[in-house]
């Protein structure tokens, strides 16, 4: 038998309901490196290894494939409640009449009759097919609309009173979308996804949910080293061959991913690495459990945040020739139309 971890060993996080989710999840978005039955395959190794978190989304265009795997994990014996499953709603489905028939079939295709947390993928309600160049634009495309928002949300806070989701959630957000969102909604967000990695810290944003009782969960934990050409821009860099990661992965004698990964848990938030190896997979999942890195070793990794965004959603921009930093309220204020 090959090497697991127990999942009760995995550090969880406590969320406002008093619901724990592990602090670690499996990442399932392909893009073009890997198939839909690889991942599906991948999410098999990683719950055989001991995940029980994974971050699914109805774009990914995977959802079937996983709930395959899903049903055959609970037939063999994992109970539903180890589990913890999250989607997101697209962008082209936040019309009111929109966002609970898109839920349910992401639950159809996962086979669940709950989803533990479920959020809105992107703050913008702008279509773009999987795949598109990031200079294409949707004709439909618009800023961020706090209205528009509230009215996807409210939907989004029905999902959980009618008991298809468990806890609702935002990613990709900034703080001052957030401020208005905490102001307006019924039931807040538990979550934020966002990216997150030593070369992209967010600390202001990574402060603000905390302190306002969500919980980060932390994309690209590795920088997405395998991201296709068309998300990269020559000033990108790399985590992972950053020197003091490296030094710091030479000292434990482990590959920097687990340096990354290991940064991420104790920092507090919760990453969500993909992989399609299952070495990889365990070695990500071992990491969240220990040993802890030093606070020197912690400081010293606190040090060197680029401030390096590797997901910048050109996509999503609503006017030709805008600058990507559009979509990420850099004044500290939402950018108007
Ligand atoms: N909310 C959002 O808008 C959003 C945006 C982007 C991503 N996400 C989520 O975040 C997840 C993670 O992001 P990501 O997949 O782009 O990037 P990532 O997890 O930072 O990096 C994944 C890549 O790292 C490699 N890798 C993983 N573990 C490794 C290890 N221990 N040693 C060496 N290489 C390793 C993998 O290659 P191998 O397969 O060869 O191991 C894989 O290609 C996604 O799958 C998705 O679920 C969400």
């Amino acid at each position: 038998m090959s090497e697991t971890i127990s999942p009760a060993a995995v550090p969880r996080r406590t969320l406002f309901t008093g619901a724990e989710m592990p602090a670690i999840g499996f990442g399932t978005f392909g893009s073009d490196h890997a198939g839909h039955d690889v991942v599906a395959d991948a999410v098999r190794g990683a719950v055989e290894v001991g995940y029980r978190h994974i971050d699914c989304a109805a774009v990914y265009g995977n959802e079937a494939e996983i709930g395959a795997v899903l049903r055959d994990v609970q037939t063999g014996g994992v109970a539903r409640e180890e589990l913890w499953i999250t989607s997101k709603l697209w962008n082209d489905k936040h019309g009111e009449d929109d966002v609970v028939p898109a839920c349910r079939q992401s639950l159809a295709d996962l086979g669940l009759d709950y989803l533990d947390l479920y959020l809105v993928h992107w703050p913008f309600p702008n279509f773009h097919p999987p795949g598109c160049d990031v200079s294409s634009r949707s004709p439909d495309a618009r800023p961020y609309l706090h209205e528009g928002f509230m009215k996807t949300w409210r939907q989004m806070e029905k999902l959980v009173e009618t008991g298809l989701v468990r806890h609702i959630g935002t990613s990709n957000m900034t703080i001052p979308k957030l401020e208005l969102v905490l102001r307006d909604a019924a039931v807040p967000p538990a979550v934020n996804e966002m990216e997150l990695h030593p070369h992209f810290q967010q600390p202001e944003l990574f402060d603000f949910v905390r302190d306002h009782g969500i919980e980060p969960v932390g994309y690209c934990p590795l920088g997405s080293p395998n991201r296709p050409e068309r998300d990269r821009t020559p000033e990108d860099t790399n985590p992972l061959e950053d020197p003091v990661v490296r030094e710091i992965a030479d000292a434990h004698d482990v590959h920097p991913a687990v340096v990354c990964i290991r940064w991420a848990v104790q920092r507090g938030q919760t990453p969500i690495p993909m992989s399609t190896r299952r070495k990889n997979s365990l070695a990500n999942l071992r990491a969240a459990i220990g040993p802890r890195l030093s606070d020197d070793e912690m400081e010293a990794l606190a040090g060197i945040d680029r401030n390096c965004r590797m997901i910048k959603g050109q996509v999503f921009l609503w006017k030709d020739h805008q600058a990507w930093e559009d979509l990420w309220d850099m004044d500290g204020a939402i950018t108007p139309r």
